[in-house]
C-alpha cells in the first residue's frame, strides 16, 4: 500500500466551482472572492476577513499594518515553519525566538515574558498543529505591555479556544490554505481582525496599495480612475482559488470531524504501545488537527527518529517532522541562539514524527499506518 503524507480532498463540488469560474472569462480577484471572504467571516465569526495569495503574505501585511519597523522586536516561537520569521526579517525587524512547551508544542505566556525588552512590539503565537496557544494569557501579557497579537493560524481551521473560533482572538489572525493545510485552495491565505482601520490598509496594500476597487476598474461597475495611497503589495487572491475556497468551507466541519476520528483511532492505537509519547492536546475536540505528532521514547528503542521514517517510507508511508527548530538553519549562524536555550524544541525535534493525517483516508489505509508503526515499534524495542 501507498500512503501520502497528505492528500487533499476535493470533488467534485471545487472541480466544477473552479470550472465555471474559468468559463466565465473573469479569473482573478472578483465576485468569488467577496463570497468567500464573506462566507469566512459568517463560519469564523470574525468581522473582516481579507483573502490574499498565501498566509506568507497575510503575515506579510498584518506586521505593516502593526506598524513594524527596523530594529523592532517580534516574539515568535522557534518551532515554527520559516515563515514566521521571514516575514519580520523583510521589514529588518528582529525576530526573538522564544521556546516551546514540551507537552503542548506551544509557546507559553511565561517564556514570552521572559523575552520582552522595551523594543518589543508584537507576539506571534503559532497554534502548532491545530491547538490554540492559550490566548487569554497572551492577551493579558499583551495588554499590559502595549503589544500587538498577530497569531499565526496557518494550522488552526476550525481550531477553538474556550469556545471562540481562533480568528476572532488577537489584533489580526493569518491562516493558510496552502495545499496541505486542512482547508486547501492550492495556495492561498486569509486576514481576519475586527479593527477596521487594519482591515481598510490591509485590503488596499493587497493590491498595490489602491483606494478604490481597482480589480473592478474592467467591468461596467467600476471607473478607470483609482489614486494610490502608500506603496503595496500583489498579493490578491484570485477567483479561481476562490471558488474551490467556498466550496472547502462548506465542508470543514465534516472534515475536522473525518481528522478527529483518526486522530482518536490513533490515540486509542499508540497509547498501548509503551513507546510513544503522545500529543497532550488540552480538549481534542477544539483541535484542528492538521498534525499528528507522535514522539519516540528513543531511549527505549533500538531505533533513531530518521530510521522510523526511513522504514516507514520503506512500507509505503509518507511522514514529515514538524520542525526543524529555526535556529539551527544556517541563516542563524550569526544571531546567538543555542540549541541548549531551547530544551521544549531539542526534545521535540529529536524525537518527532508527523503521521498521516488527512480527510478521505480510508479505513484501510488508517489501519495499515497503525500495524506498521506497531511493528516498527515492537522489532525496534530494547
Ligand atoms: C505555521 C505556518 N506559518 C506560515 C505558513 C506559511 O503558509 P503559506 O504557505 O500559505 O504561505 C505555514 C505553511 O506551511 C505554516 O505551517
Amino acid at each position: 500500500m501507498k500512503i501520502p503524507f497528505h492528500k487533499a480532498l476535493i470533488g467534485e463540488g471545487e472541480v466544477n466551482a473552479a470550472a465555471d469560474v474559468i468559463r466565465s472569462g473573469w479569473l482573478t480577484m472578483g465576485e468569488k472572492t467577496f463570497e468567500f471572504e464573506k462566507n469566512f467571516s459568517a463560519y469564523t465569526g470574525a468581522p473582516d476577513s481579507i483573502a490574499v495569495n498565501s498566509c506568507t503574505a497575510a503575515l506579510h501585511l498584518a506586521l505593516k499594518a502593526a506598524g513594524i519597523g527596523p530594529g523592532d522586536e517580534v516574539i515568535i516561537p522557534a518551532m515554527t515553519f520559516i515563515a514566521t520569521w521571514e516575514v519580520i526579517r523583510y521589514f529588518d525587524a528582529v525576530p526573538v525566538l522564544c521556546d516551546i512547551e514540551k507537552e503542548s508544542f506551544l509557546i507559553s505566556a511565561a517564556e514570552i515574558e521572559k523575552k520582552i525588552t522595551p523594543r518589543t512590539k508584537a507576539i506571534i503565537p503559532v497554534h502548532y498543529g491545530g491547538e490554540a496557544c492559550d490566548m487569554d494569557a497572551i492577551t493579558d501579557l499583551a495588554a499590559r505591555y502595549k503589544l500587538v497579537i498577530i497569531e499565526d493560524a496557518a494550522h488552526a481551521l476550525p481550531t477553538l479556544y474556550k469556545g471562540k473560533m481562533i480568528g476572532t482572538i488577537g489584533d489580526i489572525t493569518c491562516f493558510s490554505f496552502y495545499a496541505t493545510k486542512t482547508l486547501t485552495t492550492g495556495e492561498g491565505g486569509m486576514i481576519t481582525t475586527a479593527d477596521k482601520g487594519f482591515a481598510d490598509r490591509i485590503r488596499r496594500l493587497r493590491l498595490h496599495g489602491i483606494t478604490k476597487d481597482a480589480w473592478n476598474r474592467y467591468s461596467d461597475k467600476g471607473s478607470w480612475e483609482y489614486d494610490v495611497s502608500e506603496p503595496g503589495y500583489k498579493y490578491n487572491i484570485t477567483d479561481i482559488a476562490s471558488a474551490i475556497g467556498i466550496e472547502q468551507l462548506k465542508r470543514c466541519d465534516s472534515m475536522n470531524l473525518m481528522r478527529r476520528k483518526i486522530a482518536d483511532k490513533y490515540n486509542n492505537a499508540f497509547s498501548k504501545t509503551g513507546v510513544l509519547d503522545l500529543w497532550g492536546v488540552r480538549d481534542r475536540g477544539e483541535c484542528a488537527w492538521h498534525l499528528y505528532p507522535v514522539r519516540l521514547k528513543t531511549g527505549a528503542l533500538k531505533i533513531s527518529r530518521n530510521g522510523f521514517i526511513d522504514e516507514m517510507k520503506a512500507a509505503g508511508i509518507g511522514t514529515s517532522v514538524h520542525y526543524i527548530p529555526m535556529y539551527r538553519f544556517s541563516a542563524f549562524k550569526n544571531t546567538g541562539y543555542l540549541p541548549a536555550d531551547f530544551p521544549g524544541c531539542e526534545d521535540m525535534f529529536a524525537r518527532e514524527v508527523s503521521l498521516p493525517i488527512w480527510p478521505g483516508m480510508s479505513d484501510a489505509e488508517s489501519d495499515y499506518i497503525i500495524e506498521t508503526v506497531i511493528k516498527i515499534l515492537e522489532r525496534n524495542k530494547r
